[in-house]
């Protein structure tokens, strides 16, 4: 991208860091996150909010990328927590988070998850299905507390966005269907003292840069709690919008700044609640691409070339699907740049493969980059979002390691899997 920065050497900067040099300390295929962008992109969420004058929660979506140090950054900024899993819980426990700043979300949450949660008294439970509710009535009757939860509601909106990743329409796994199933979810739960009700949550998808989705869906979710108000006198006081706000990969993405975003939901929310003669409730939104996506590189080592002519060239790295998934999965689309070279004319027209025995594990389709030679160092842009944590074992690969830079300082933050690690449950059978 144009904003790249270039030293002396021609090398691309990053977090103030000479990246070449970072790639022969750590070893590629490295993650390197700008800690001071991803604390930026929490504080305009947070202070975004503290502008507006409202009561807010913005929790970080840690499946976005978990890790101790990244849970601990997100501590250190005041966020609060989405887990989806008691493997995000378990990794909240061990980044010390404040348990009572955690959500837990699921389809599909099993005893244990919700044993644990009820057992480290986390701030509250999003009840997604009645299965939920059963589990819940269950485990309560031998806990003495009160858990705080709010019902996953669809509220039927389609956000502009890839298919696979639309999670808010009516069609979808997630959450009850506003019209019949989010009533009888509302009676069940009121009829268990211990389950404290505090409104409603609804995620329209991810990826999203208008605003429009967003306020459609809060409009239909002031409906439902306007026949509350008038069937029971029930007045929310959380309304959790979920996350899903866009960042920039290529030139086609056009987000708006993030405080924009809390403007317009902080806007439409007053207005409803006015509306309904119903008092403002507190704001939770649960961004995680927003927070870390455009804070990390992903560095690989350019090897083999192929050539077709009249065809394409594939240039293939020492990384692929295996630490990012999302090109192959949703056809996601990332710019790159050779950062031992960024000065040089972009002259060779090219594709990035990576090195899985999958034709499909492409990185970048018909890019220009300067003329390659092996050794090169590539940087991929944007890739602090669903990459290391989607990253997968296939053709036994190891995981690569995780940097974190901060004040120019470079520090380790997960270690790269050795080949031990990666076989390290596997049994003998001989
Ligand atoms: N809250 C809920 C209930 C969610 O389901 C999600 C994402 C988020 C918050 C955070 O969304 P974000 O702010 O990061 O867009 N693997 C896909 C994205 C899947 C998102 C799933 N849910 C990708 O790589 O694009």
């Amino acid at each position: 991208s144009e904003l790249t920065e270039v030293n002396g050497k021609g090398h691309m900067v990053f977090a103030e860091r000479d990246v070449v040099e970072l790639a022969e300390t750590f070893q590629t295929p490295l993650f390197v996150y700008n800690v001071e962008k991803v604390r930026k992109n929490a504080r305009a969420f947070v202070e975004g909010f503290k502008k507006a004058g409202v009561k807010a929660q913005v929790a970080y979506a840690s499946k976005a990328f978990s890790s101790v140090a990244m849970l601990q950054v997100a501590k250190q900024e005041g966020l609060s927590l989405d887990v989806v899993s008691q493997g995000e819980l378990y990794t909240a426990m061990k980044a010390d988070f404040p348990m009572e700043k955690i959500h837990l979300h699921g389809n599909n949450k099993s005893r244990e998850e919700l044993k644990m949660a009820l057992d480290q008294h986390i701030g509250c439970i999003v009840v997604d299905n009645f299965h939920d509710i059963t589990l819940l009535k269950e485990l309560l009757k031998d806990y003495n507390g009160t858990m705080d939860v709010l019902i996953r509601v669809t509220p039927g909106i389609e956000a502009h966005t890839h298919d696979y990743i639309l999670t808010g329409n009516e069609d979808s796994k997630f959450g009850f269907d506003l019209k019949n199933q989010a009533k009888q979810a509302y009676d069940q739960i009121q009829q268990i003292d211990q389950l404290h009700l505090k409104g409603l949550h609804c995620h329209i998808g991810s990826q999203i840069f208008e605003t429009d989705g967003f306020i459609m869906a809060i409009k239909r979710l002031y409906e439902v709690l306007a026949d509350w108000y008038k069937q029971d006198g029930f007045e929310a006081t959380v309304l959790n919008l979920g996350g899903g706000f866009g960042i920039r990969y290529t030139d086609e993405d056009k987000p708006l700044p993030l405080d924009d975003y809390v403007l317009a939901l902080v806007k439409e929310v007053t207005e409803e609640a006015d509306t309904h003669g119903l008092s403002l409730p507190e704001i939770w939104i649960e961004p995680g691409r927003a927070i870390v996506g455009d804070t990390a590189i992903t560095l690989y080592e350019i090897g083999s070339k192929k050539e077709i002519p009249n065809m394409r060239n594939y240039v293939s790295v020492d990384g692929g699907m295996t630490d990012n998934i999302r090109p192959a999965l949703y056809q996601a689309k990332y710019e790159a740049i050779i950062a031992n070279k960024a000065r040089a004319p972009k002259t060779y027209p090219c594709s990035i493969a990576g090195k899985c025995c999958e034709s499909g594990d492409m990185l970048i389709y018909d890019t220009l980059l300067p003329e390659v030679t092996p050794g090169d160092i590539l940087a991929v842009f944007s890739t602090g979002a669903y990459g290391y944590s989607m990253a997968s074992h296939y053709n036994r690969f190891a995981k690569p390691a995780v940097v974190f830079v901060e004040n120019e300082e470079a520090t380790l933050v997960v270690k790269r899997e050795t080949y031990a690690d990666v076989i390290q449950n596997d049994l003998s059978y001989e």
